[in-house]
């Protein structure tokens, strides 16, 4: 029998909701069909945008949504995507499948399906090819509070009020597709674009800097060193590979020798955010910058027949694994890691929704995502599970992982990760500092390759889990492999 052991009273960080955000970008059927459908549609829709998806969405607590990209990002030009639709300017979307872009989706129709869904708008400038006038100009569209020529031009396309705009990452990949610039440029760069990203009336802005590629800790700490007063948050972006990119392995169809390799690259984060952290805590040991890891997910072959700019892949039980032990890594971190988004939110890498015309499924990512809501500002507690290496020679990892929060209604929320594929453990789990008035248990499980599908929607969904007692010190359990259980204390 395992321990798993909670200290309630020993409270730590809080958990920063935005922790549990999302990545839409101009990229594939993300947005246009994923999310917007253009008010003509058949599919049922409000202002365009898709309604199915906002109750699916607002069903999962979203926080916060990253627009327009992503690699767009920086050849997005904004004021290509305001005005009447019949004359916004069009332009290839050359990053992602070379298909035209017509802009009808933009900055209010954006700003339209934050209000929709109840998130955060983080809104990613272009500082690859865009100029300071333009991103500057672009904050006094959104924010601008009385008369000003771009307040003037907001109200002329139909709002009067500004919008609260906090998130703003000037730049993105600014190391590869933003420009392929040195740490060093960058972060001059930065300062620069920075310097007129102004705050108007009550806004507020959080601006967020371009961080590194998974383990360039050099990148870490020249933009740190060179820019680190100027900034609220700095980047990180890790995709998680079947092997590595050169060979990401397919979404489905894998073996255990797959899904071994996968979690275990899924478990590299630790590591990243452990020595990204110890880099900014050597010029910012008070923790003010944020880690915002705002691209991570599995990356895998898009699926047979599907365009290879598209990045459209299938999501099963492993999927759900790795969501599960991200959220309860950056849970762990989250003294530094305030932000993330995984990429991206509907038909592209590792969606929470996949649609088919006017179908919609819901991935078991999903499933995490609207389980883990209970960690969303909560206050993370001590917790400590007894492990054992399960796998394969090449790819060994902790057989189970966890976290717990205490949420402000003072209810415990412990999330369980078991990643073995093929052996259920015993758990005996003890509370500390912690009366147990009820207990309520959700599980997510299945066999490994498990997925929903257009025919079969619900193979993979969250159920009632009863296999528990209420022992005196604590709970004892059974949790099945390929398993994300969830209990709720009151
Ligand atoms: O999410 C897909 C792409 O991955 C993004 O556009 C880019 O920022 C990253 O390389």
């Amino acid at each position: 029998m395992s321990k798993l052991v909670i200290h309630a009273g020993n409270k730590k960080s809080r958990i920063n909701k935005e922790i549990y955000g999302h990545f839409s970008e101009h990229l594939g059927r993300c947005i246009y069909e994923g999310l917007y459908v253009g008010e003509n549609s058949k599919i049922p829709n409000k202002k365009g945008i898709r309604t199915d998806v906002v109750k699916a969405l607002r069903e999962m607590k979203l926080p916060l949504l990253r627009w327009p990209g992503g690699c767009f990002a920086d050849e997005y030009h904004w004021k290509d995507g305001i005005g009447p639709k019949e004359s916004r300017k069009k332009m290839i979307n050359t990053h992602w499948g070379g298909v035209l872009e017509d802009n009808s989706f933009g900055t209010h129709e954006f700003l339209e399906l934050c209000d929709q869904i109840g998130c955060r708008p983080y809104i990613n400038g272009n500082l690859g090819s865009g100029t300071v006038q333009e991103m500057s100009e672009w904050i006094e569209y959104m924010t601008f509070d009385g008369v000003s020529p771009m307040a003037d031009l907001r109200a002329k396309n139909g709002r009067k009020e500004p919008w609260e705009v906090k998130y703003f990452g000037v730049g993105n990949e600014n190391w590869g597709c933003g420009g392929n610039m040195t740490p060093e440029y960058y972060a001059n760069e930065y300062r620069r674009y920075q310097t007129y990203c102004r705050n108007y009336g009550k806004n507020r802005l959080f601006k967020i800097a371009c961080g590194p590629n998974v383990a360039d800790y050099n990148w870490c700490d020249t933009v740190m060193r060179i820019a680190r007063p100027y900034m609220d948050a700095l980047s990180l972006h890790y995709y998680t590979f079947e092997n590595k990119w050169e060979e990401k392995g397919n979404a489905t169809g894998f073996d255990e020798e797959g899904w071994y390799k996968t979690l275990k690259n899924a478990l590299y984060m630790e590591e990243l955010v452990t020595r990204h952290a110890k880099i900014m805590d050597r010029y910012d040991p008070g923790k003010h910058i944020a880690l915002a890891v705002d691209e991570w997910g599995c990356w895998f072959n898009v699926e047979p027949g599907t365009n290879p700019g598209f990045l459209y892949q299938q999501n099963t039980m492993r999927d759900a694994l790795v969501a599960g032990i991200t959220l309860n890594i950056f849970n762990k971190h989250s003294d530094r890691v305030r932000i993330a988004n995984i990429a991206q939110l509907i038909n592209v890498l590792q969606s929470v929704i996949l649609t088919e015309g006017e179908k919609m499924l819901l991935t078991p990512t999903y499933h995490v995502f609207n389980m883990y809501k209970c960690h969303q500002d909560a206050t993370l507690v001590d917790s400590f599970i007894e492990t054992k290496e399960v796998g394969i020679d090449e790819a060994k990892v902790p057989n189970l992982y966890e976290s717990a929060s205490l949420d402000p209604d003072g209810k415990l929320n412990v999330t369980i990760n078991n990643l073995s594929v093929t052996d259920a453990y015993e758990i005996n789990g003890i509370l500390v500092d912690r009366r147990i008035n009820s207990v309520k248990a959700e599980i997510l499980t299945n066999e490994m390759g498990a997925h929903n599908t257009f025919d079969n929607p619900d193979v993979v969904h969250t159920q009632k889990f009863k296999n528990f007692k209420v022992t005196e010190k604590g709970i004892d359990f059974n949790i099945p492999p390929c398993g994300i259980l969830h209990f709720t204390v009151e």
